[in-house]
């Protein structure tokens, strides 16, 4: 028989998960290898309830191009070690056991899984509990400190450049504030990159908080040196100095950010006495096809997770470092946030232009 591996894309989609699972099932069967995809996520691994389907040349071929997963994901369920709001939490023994039970059923010898920080926290409890694992590190957000970059960044940041094309031709035609809101919960990349690229005059993220006068007052000045449109990114967790609730659990559970833009608008608005409009760009950042470079980086770390599947180095997940693929043991790799520094150099860029971080 030949020898099987198992494959899962975990937590929210990304553009580029289709790019690493047509290259893991390419590398693999060049070893000679069956690769089995797991649909939804962990869920996939239940007995009963879970799902999964053979994942050959045919059935990925074409694939590299689309968005989100063929595979399905989710970040809810059985096998959530993380909850909401960050705080850490222990997958039942028995779902580890349940699991461990179909991978043995199915005669899989190792499993890829594919997610951001909570599900590499599941990740590496199935490898406590046994399970010869590799890890797939997957954040839109590109939060994570043990790697420099992931796959689906740089597809967002090109969502939110183009939508910044779009918006400057309204602001301007009608010398009005736009309030752009992104994604970043915990981290700005996406914010500054997209900001920066897009030609944002004013990128508000969450490692500089800011203040409502400071904003109010670059929009003022703009308006004294005959700018007469303003074009305001901010990051969905970016924080004023004046305060702001922190995020809440909805009735269902989960935890939801967004809203922030709005009341930048409003309060700009009240302010400056400009008028002022919201954009928030939400899940529009996380569909659609992947850039080129996120269909390469995709295909790397496809391409890497086989390779160490065949070095026997489980346990393991793949990171990009100095524009290289290597990798790292998934315990160093877990709650640990790659942050915006105030020093960055693209921040220090982004200021030189005259952007304003409202601080
Ligand atoms: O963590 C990635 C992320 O895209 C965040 O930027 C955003 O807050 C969240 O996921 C949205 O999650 P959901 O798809 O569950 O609404």
């Amino acid at each position: 028989m030949k020898k099987r591996i198992g494959v899962l894309t975990s937590g929210g989609d990304c553009p580029g998960l289709n790019a690493v699972l047509r290259g893991i099932v390419r590398a693999a069967s060049t070893q000679g290898w069956e690769t089995i995809g797991f649909k939804d996520g962990f869920e996939g691994l239940l007995p009963s309830g879970g799902d999964y389907m053979v994942l050959d040349r045919k059935v990925t071929a074409g694939i590299m191009h689309l968005g989100g997963t063929i595979l399905g994901t989710t970040n809810k369920g059985h096998f959530v070690a993380k909850a909401g709001d960050g705080g850490g939490m222990r997958v039942p023994a028995h779902v580890l056991d349940q699991a461990k039970r179909v991978l043995a059923e199915l005669q899989i010898e190792a499993l890829i899984a594919i997610g951001g920080d909570g599900s590499m926290t599941t990740a590496l409890q199935l490898s406590q509990a046994g399970v010869p694992i590799i890890g797939v590190p997957k954040t839109i957000d590109n939060d994570l400190e043990a790697t420099a970059m992931t796959f689906g960044f740089d597809s967002a940041v090109a969502c939110v450049a183009d939508a910044l094309d779009r918006l400057h031709t309204t602001a301007s035609s009608h010398k009005r504030v736009m309030v752009i809101e992104v994604m970043g919960r915990h981290a700005g990349w996406i914010a500054l990159y997209g900001g920066l690229a897009g030609g944002g005059d004013v990128i508000l993220i969450p490692e500089i908080p800011f203040d409502y006068e400071k904003v109010a007052q670059c929009v003022r000045e703009r308006e004294d040196d005959g700018c007469l449109s303003t074009l305001i990114v901010v990051a969905e967790g970016a924080r004023p100095v004046q305060g702001r609730k922190k995020m809440q659990a909805t009735a269902s559970g989960e935890y939801r950010m967004g809203g922030i833009g709005e009341i930048v608008a409003h309060e700009v608005a009240t302010r400056t006495g400009k008028e002022t409009r919201t954009c928030v760009l939400g899940h529009l950042q996380r569909g659609g096809a992947p850039t080129t470079l996120d269909r390469i980086l995709g295909t790397r770390f496809g391409v890497k997770a086989v390779e160490l599947i065949q070095r026997g180095k489980f346990g393991h997940m793949v990171s990009y470092q100095n524009y290289e693929v290597r990798s790292v043991p998934i315990e160093d790799a877990v709650n640990r946030l790659r942050l915006i520094a105030p020093d960055n150099q693209v921040v220090q860029a982004a200021r030189a232009v005259d952007v304003s971080f409202g601080d």
